[in-house]
């Protein structure tokens, strides 16, 4: 086995295993280096850590290439639907014919949420942000549908926990949209596909029937596979660590859903929108909002642009970028904020401050105005997102729970407080 050796003041303190990965990626293996040297390693923000072992998604930042399971993202896009994919997340290929249906059987049968758990919906004020009634319905899930002990026959039972949640999760997400907008909920109905179903509790009215829109289900179908994974990010971090306490798997999930909330993460697709509107309303220039957002005095940044691992174009926003195009153009409609992304796309990558720190696209940039074509309101694209990563998050739970090398996740620190002190009277503090 190769190994590094480490120098202090030009003396060796130490050798360090090296490991290199299936893709040729090398590693420093310090998980010994405290015990043998006192020294631990700092890395705020864990972008030069591998905190684990995984086989489920391969990303090379550089090339800008991303795959799930060894299948490159652009023929998962083109020829998978999100249910075949999620199969592959969490089993590691993609399913027969056979097991798909099997799995969409599943999907059916799972895909109800207890009725007293649709009372919880009603005590939401109805200007909560439908992330908020995410996170905290699926925590609520488990206690009425606990995990099912795997042991008897591991396959089939993970399957179910597998499926319940998948299902669930796609429920309440459409119940939240109901709730918010002051609809009646809609239930789902075996007779459609996993994203049929969806768009039908969101969209069915009393006076009218849902049709389901060919346009609308493969464009929701791509647009969650362009989401179901995307290695160790914040909210996947997330998950396999909550995970990592031995924590249940609707724990872990709630907790990747409130990761992902936030501006720089997911949230990000409803900051791109509701950026690019205030422009369109305010009729500021493209140059000065991109003036704005490299002036380090001004809070003002980018949404949708940059990506701590991406220092090209991010795959996932070039698929989007095309499909805003044939979206709209199967759909026979335009929208204004397009031609706006597209132009201070271009002032952007012309600017030498996003050029020289390689700041491009990411995938938050485009598909917002994919879900405004299809009629998903702004405060619900993160919904999304987080329906399309739940198979990612599953499958991450899932590994690290099943890998001997993994412990209880638990960074240490630099401590910068107070050296030790000594507590005076009460009358004598100042
Ligand atoms: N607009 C203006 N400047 C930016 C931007 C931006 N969107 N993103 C990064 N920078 C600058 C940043 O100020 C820094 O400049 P300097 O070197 O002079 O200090 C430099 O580029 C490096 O950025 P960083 O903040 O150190 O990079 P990071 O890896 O810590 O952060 C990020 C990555 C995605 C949080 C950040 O680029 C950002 O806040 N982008 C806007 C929010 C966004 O679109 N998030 C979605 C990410 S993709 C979806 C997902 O998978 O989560």
């Amino acid at each position: 086995m190769c190994k590094a050796d480490i120098m202090i003041d030009g003396k060796k303190l130490c050798e360090v295993p090296v490991i290199v990965d299936n893709m040729g990626g090398k590693s420093l293996d310090i998980t010994n280096f405290r015990k043998e040297t006192g020294y631990i390693t700092y890395d705020p923000g864990f972008g030069n850590t591998g905190s684990c072992r995984s086989s489920i998604t391969y990303l090379d930042g550089e090339k800008g290439l991303l795959q799930y399971r060894g299948y490159p993202i652009e023929d998962l896009v083109e020829n998978c639907d999100f249910v075949e994919v999620a199969y592959l997340l969490v089993h590691g290929y993609l399913p027969t014919v056979k097991e798909r249906k099997k799995y969409a059987d599943l999907l059916n049968e799972n895909s109800l949420i207890h009725p007293q758990m649709r009372n919880f919906f009603r005590n939401y004020p109805d200007n909560a942000h439908p992330m908020s009634i995410l996170a905290a319905m699926v925590v609520s899930l488990q206690p009425f549908y606990p995990e099912i002990d795997l042991a008897e026959d591991p396959e089939k039972q993970m399957d179910l926990n597998v499926t319940r949640l998948l299902s669930k999760m796609r429920t309440i997400a459409a119940f939240t949209y109901r709730k918010i907008a002051g609809m009646e909920f809609v239930n789902p109905n075996s007779k459609y596909s996993y994203c049929e179903n969806f768009l039908n509790m969101m969209f069915s009215s009393p006076v009218k029937e849902y049709v389901p829109n060919p346009i609308h289900i493969k464009a929701l179908n791509k647009l969650l596979i362009l989401h179901a994974d995307h290695e160790q990010n914040c909210s996947t971090t997330a998950v396999r660590l909550i995970g990592s306490s031995e924590a249940n798997l609707y724990a872990a999930v709630s907790a990747g859903i409130c990761a992902l909330w936030g501006p720089k993460h997911g949230g990000a697709n409803q900051a791109v929108i509701e950026m690019l509107e205030q422009i369109l309303e305010s009729g500021e220039s493209l140059t000065k909002i991109v003036e704005r957002a490299k002036d380090k005095d001004d809070p003002f940044k980018l949404m949708g642009f940059g990506h701590r691992v991406y220092k090209t174009y991010d795959p996932r926003a070039k698929i989007a970028r095309k499909m805003c195009d044939e979206v709209l153009a199967d759909l026979g409609t335009s929208d204004p904020l397009l031609e706006l992304a597209e132009q201070l796309e271009d002032i952007a990558l012309h600017d030498p401050y996003f050029v020289e720190r390689n700041l491009y696209p990411n995938v938050d940039f485009y598909t917002g105005i994919i879900f405004r074509a299809m009629g998903i309101p702004t405060n619900m694209y993160t919904v999304m997102f987080a329906l399309g990563r739940l198979p990612g998050w599953i499958a991450h739970y899932l590994e690290w729970n099943h890998d001997p090398y993994e412990k209880i996740g638990r960074p240490r620190q630099l401590y910068t407080g107070p050296q030790t002190k000594k507590i005076l009277p009460i009358e004598e503090r100042t």
